[in-house]
């Protein structure tokens, strides 16, 4: 019903087709609070398993990492997993490597990751962590094998934190029952907004968005407020928490860093980029993406995805080119592989991009302005998951011309690949019901099916 309603809406918005689209919806402007951490507190027995999250375990989509927290002792550091359903209800046990450490005067939990391998494609299993009346029961689905016509559908959030409005957006995603896997662009807990990084804050996120993480994967990629560097209190290694944390399969796709890797997963081949990890010529960011391009197989996994945190197009004054110096870098390469998508977060509003490039310029040429390429990727900034650092509604006017629609207000995406050549997308701010979309469009891949969009026309306006 609402595809018709859409299309409706679209010859409507037929004059202003080839402009960009400033959303005239105005939320309500307050402050974006923290929920109070007793919202979140430990389960009720003595140290039970926290903070569980699950993400990719490996290149293919066999594989699963599950982490967990446990606040007092080592053990419980083994999952038990089986298939839900069918005749090989054998069950498997995997021992986590388990790791802590210490943040200033803050002392971690138990972090325990276990990496499960060789799972069956498309199916559902059951896990436990911990025994007795200390168990806890979760269960995942891996995707189907890799191909080019496998629908699979992904949320897309970024810079969520804990507030009432991360609250909202995090609660309206999980209420849509489409998302199979989330596409995170970084910016996970803001811990490192009060004194100390009080990396308590780390573990309370860890228990906020479990009800998601525990149960599909969240393919993570650090923002800035994973640095965590504070010479000042004598913390010097940039991503501490966060790589204690959060691990991802980086060697897999023969990354030398969990910063920056790649996944295929149904009939997407993900790249998760560093925005603040070294990436000019020759620096490991650099090689490991130039020699990764090519590996990229189209009829294996049609729709290539680039994950990153600071957006390399974005008309807002938040923000504005800091993802410059990445774009200059690696903006050719994108274009030359007909990248689809890149999402990223960071500044905390919603924006589309028009499909277009800015690599015709050389120092000499005076060729600086962006223009339209079909070869070129659409850019999606979508940090507005709702953090305490509130929303950045103040965009350059006018809208220049690569933006196809943006506005200010909290909100997720949700992806629905369908098949090799289209992909529908849909894009849900806080204010309305889950259901409401406030912007869309088909995507059509760059590869299978490189015709025009007509991408600014879908925004709906209310
Ligand atoms: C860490 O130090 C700060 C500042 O001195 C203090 O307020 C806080 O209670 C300390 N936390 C712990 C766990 O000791
Ligand atoms: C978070 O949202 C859910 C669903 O709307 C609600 O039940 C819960 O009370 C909210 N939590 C807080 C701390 O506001
Ligand atoms: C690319 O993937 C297709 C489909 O899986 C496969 O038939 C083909 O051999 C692959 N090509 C390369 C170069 O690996
Ligand atoms: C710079 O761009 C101009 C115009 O496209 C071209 O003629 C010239 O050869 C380029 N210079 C270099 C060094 O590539
Ligand atoms: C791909 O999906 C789109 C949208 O559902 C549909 O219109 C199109 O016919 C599909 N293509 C193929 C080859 O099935
Ligand atoms: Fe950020």
């Amino acid at each position: 019903m609402w595809i018709l309603t859409i299309f409706c809406l679209c010859l409507h918005f037929s004059a202003t087709c080839n402009a960009g689209i400033t959303s005239k919806y105005v939320r309500k402007p307050h402050a974006s609070v923290d929920m109070p951490p007793e919202h979140f507190p430990s389960p009720a027995t003595f140290n039970a398993p926290e903070q569980v999250h699950i993400t990719q375990g490996d290149h293919e989509g066999r594989g699963m990492i599950i982490s967990w927290v446990t606040p007092l002792h080592r053990n419980p550091n083994v999952v038990t997993y089986w298939e839900a359903e069918g005749e090989h209800r054998r069950r498997h046990k995997v021992h986590a490597a388990t790791t802590s450490y210490r943040y200033y005067n803050y002392t971690s939990g138990f972090i325990h990751h276990a990496t499960l391998r060789m799972l069956k494609y498309d199916t559902r299993y059951i896990y436990e962590l911990g025994k007795h009346n200390e168990a806890r029961k979760f269960s995942f689905t891996t995707p189907p094998k890799a191909g080019p016509d496998v629908p699979y559908t992904f949320g897309v959030m970024g810079d969520l934190g804990q507030t009432y409005d991360s609250n909202q957006t995090f609660q309206h995603y999980v209420s849509n029952p489409k998302g199979q896997a989330v596409l995170y662009v970084g910016d996970l807990s803001y811990a490192d907004h009060y004194p100390f990084h009080d990396n308590v804050k780390w573990d309370i996120w860890g228990r906020f968005v479990e009800k998601s993480t525990a149960y599909q994967p969240w393919i993570w990629t650090a923002g800035n407020h994973e640095i965590d560097y504070a010479p000042e209190i004598e913390e010097n290694t940039p991503f501490k928490p966060y790589m204690h944390r959060y691990h991802v399969p980086y060697k897999a796709s023969k990354s030398t860093s969990p910063l920056w890797y790649s996944i295929k997963r149904a009939s997407a081949y993900i790249i998760v980029l560093s925005s603040y990890s070294a990436y000019g010529t020759y620096t490991p960011q650099y090689n490991w993406l130039e020699q990764e391009f090519p590996k990229v197989n189209r009829s294996e996994t049609p729709w290539l995805i680039v994950l990153l945190h600071s957006p390399m197009y974005n008309s807002n004054n938040y923000h504005y080119m800091e993802g410059e110096s990445m774009r200059v870098m690696f903006e050719q390469w994108f274009v030359e592989n007909k990248v689809d998508l890149v999402f990223s977060g960071h500044v905390h509003s919603y924006e589309r991009s028009e499909r277009i490039s800015n690599v015709q310029y050389n120092i000499t040429n005076g060729l600086s302005a962006p223009v339209k390429d079909p070869c070129a990727p659409v850019y999606i900034t979508i940090g507005d998951g709702g953090n305490i650092e509130g929303i950045a509604d103040n965009f350059a006017d006018p809208q220049p011309s690569y933006s196809a629609f943006r506005e200010a207000s909290f909100g997720h995406a949700i992806l629905e690949i369908k098949n090799r050549s289209h992909a529908f997308y849909t894009w849900h701010r806080n204010q309305d019901n889950e259901p409401t979309i406030a912007d869309s469009t088909w995507f059509h891949n760059r590869y299978w099916y490189p015709h025009d969009e007509h991408s600014s026309s879908s925004g709906l306006v209310h």
